[in-house]
Formats: C-alpha cells, structure tokens, sequence
C-alpha cells in the first residue's frame, strides 16, 4: 500500500490547526503509521526543497519550515499521494478549491499549512529524511475492512 509524508507547517501549529488537519485525512480512510512533532533544521530544510534552491522564494520558505515546530507524519493508503495532495489542495490558496484544506483554511501561498509528497518517489526519499525505520508502524487496522476493498 502506497505511502506519503505530510508535515502540517508552523502556521497550522501556532494556529490550533493540527487536530482539524489530522482529522480530515483519517476520515478520509487514510491510515496513520508514523507521527511527530519536531523542530525543522536549516539542514533538513535544504534537503526536503532542494527542487526549489534557486527559486526567488527559496529563503523565505527556508525561513518559514524552520520558524516553529512542525508535526510529521506518514499516511498510508490506496493512491495515498494523489489522494493527499487533492484533500490539500492546490498550492495557493487562494484558488484552492473549497472543501480542500487550503481552500477551506488559509489565504496566503506562503502559509498554505500542509506539504504532502507531490510523487511516489519524492515520498519515499522524504520518508526516509523525516523518520527512521523504528519510528514507523506496521500494524492492522480494523475499520480496514469497512475501506479497503
Ligand atoms: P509543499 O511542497 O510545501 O507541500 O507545497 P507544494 O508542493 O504545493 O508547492 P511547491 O511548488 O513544492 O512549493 C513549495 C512551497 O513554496 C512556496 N511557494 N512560493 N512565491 C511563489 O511563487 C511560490 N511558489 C511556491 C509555497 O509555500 C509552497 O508550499
Ligand atoms: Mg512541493
């Protein structure tokens, strides 16, 4: 079963968002195999957005994921990366659409809440960045059978 990394971003933290966050990507069906709260480096930050090291907005995100705690995680499910990059929605908020996370609950391309691995290979090189192989969860899940066809 395919697996992604979603980090909710310092906004979401400081803004009481990581419960509601969680929430909408559990109902979904989506199943929880690794959580965190941890402090982004200045290291880890450079090579989690390597693509983006000569974009003008570089620093400035560098500057943002390393400004607060952030909460890790890794879902796991049917098609996990696409289905978490739609229940995210698209990266400006601004023309996400409504019923997504960004479109229901922020305004602002810099503070967009939610990353979500946008591809099954970027998921597995950022899985592997954020957690260890112990600090992810191998179990059954129940409700699995009311899911998962
Ligand atoms: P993320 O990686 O953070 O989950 O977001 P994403 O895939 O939807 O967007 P991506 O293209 O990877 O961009 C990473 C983050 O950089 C900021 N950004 N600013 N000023 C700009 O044109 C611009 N473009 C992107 C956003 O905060 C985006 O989440
Ligand atoms: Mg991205």
């Amino acid at each position: 079963m395919q697996r992604t990394l979603v980090l909710v971003k310092p906004d979401g933290v400081q803004r009481g968002l990581v419960g509601l966050i969680l929430a909408r990507l559990e109902r979904r069906g989506l199943k929880l195999v690794a959580l965190k709260m941890m402090q982004i480096s200045r290291e880890l930050a450079g090579r989690h957005y390597a693509e983006h090291q000569s974009k003008p907005f570089y620093d400035g995100l560098i500057a943002f994921i390393t400004s607060g705690p952030v909460v890790a995680m890794i879902w796991e499910g049917r098609e996990a990366v696409a289905v978490v990059r739609s229940v995210m929605g698209s990266t400006d908020p601004l023309t996400a659409a409504p019923g997504t996370i960004r479109g229901d609950l922020a305004l602002d391309l810099g503070m967009n809440l939610i990353h979500g691995s946008d591809s099954p290979a970027r998921a597995q090189t950022e899985m592997a960045l954020f957690f260890s192989s112990a600090e992810i969860h191998d179990y059954e899940r129940t409700a699995d059978r009311w899911i998962r066809e």
